[in-house]
């Protein structure tokens, strides 16, 4: 009997054994590890679900989309990452945390750089007349719950309405942002709004991509924190409100229970809070980040 030998690369994983071995001498090992494991994974992506020319057609347009969204002030490419979840994984694969240290999350989209240097008590809402007024206060602490002087809190949220500054195209001004530092005793105290939950950015493919598999776009109110100091981990962080209804089913699957925090609502007069300004109704929230000594 003869055996026919099938001329090279005429079969599916013919191809995926050949682009495999292209990447075999590739220098580095880590980015010959990341190519192969890719095209491993892409090949069985495409063979599992037989994509037709035309669902590649898609597939290729979606992205090209996704790329003309993105600006200095949109980041479409984030925001598909953190909705496919993807962004999450990549969270808890890089920090684990020992037990007590805060938790980090995404990152999401919305970060500017150059929020406004603010004193204890600054207020990062100046501007947002509709949200409740909210004192965050905590202290930021070391594994051994002692304080953490001069820690830096880089912190940034949604107004009122549910849309960052960024979302506004009328104006590049930066508003609910702020950088804030720990005193002697580890202390910060934020003065801003009651975070609300929004929806994220639905007018571009991602929003396409939600309404098409029936999933919904809303992220539970938070507050963004990145929280630093010499000598420790930064956390990349938010904090949750307790009373949200979308804890459950974030549209970028970021909730973590030790980030859910209670912000609790006063209707009458206080004489601590009015030494701040604070009339009824506002709102205070307390929060203690903790963080893990670097090495
Ligand atoms: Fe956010």
């Amino acid at each position: 009997m003869t055996t026919i030998l099938k001329p090279h690369g005429t079969t599916e994983d013919d191809i995926t054994a050949e682009v495999l071995r292209r990447f075999d001498a590739t220098g580095e090992p880590r980015l010959r590890q990341i190519m192969q494991s890719l095209v491993r994974h892409l090949h069985a992506f495409v063979k599992d679900v037989e994509l037709t020319e035309a669902e590649w057609m898609n597939a290729i347009q979606f992205l090209t989309e996704t790329g003309h969204m993105c600006s200095d002030k949109r980041q479409e490419f984030i925001l598909l990452s953190d909705t496919l979840g993807v962004s999450m994984v990549v969270d808890l694969i890089n920090h684990r945390k020992p037990e007590g240290a805060t938790e980090s999350t995404v990152f999401g989209p919305f970060h500017r750089e150059g929020a406004p240097e603010l004193p204890a008590g600054g207020n990062m809402a100046p501007r947002d007349m509709k949200g409740i007024p909210t004192v965050v206060s905590g202290r930021v602490l070391t594994l051994d719950g002692e304080p953490i002087a001069g820690a830096r809190l880089d912190v940034w949220q949604a107004d009122s309405s549910g849309l960052y500054d960024s979302q506004y195209a009328e104006t590049d001004e930066l508003h609910l942002r702020g950088q804030f530092r720990t005193d002697e005793e580890g202390r910060f105290l934020i003065r801003t709004v009651r975070p609300v939950y929004y929806a994220i950015p639905t007018d571009g493919p991602v929003g396409r991509m939600l309404s098409a598999t029936n999933r919904h776009p809303w992220r539970p109110a938070h507050i963004h924190f990145v929280v630093s100091a010499e000598g420790y981990e930064p956390v990349t962080t938010h904090i949750f409100d307790d009373a949200d209804p979308y804890l459950e089913s974030d549209t970028v699957f970021a909730v973590k229970d030790s980030l859910i925090c209670t912000f609790v609502r006063h209707d009458i007069r206080e004489p601590e809070a009015a030494r701040f300004g604070l009339e009824p109704p506002f709102c205070t929230a307390r929060f203690d980040f903790v963080l893990k000594r670097r090495g």
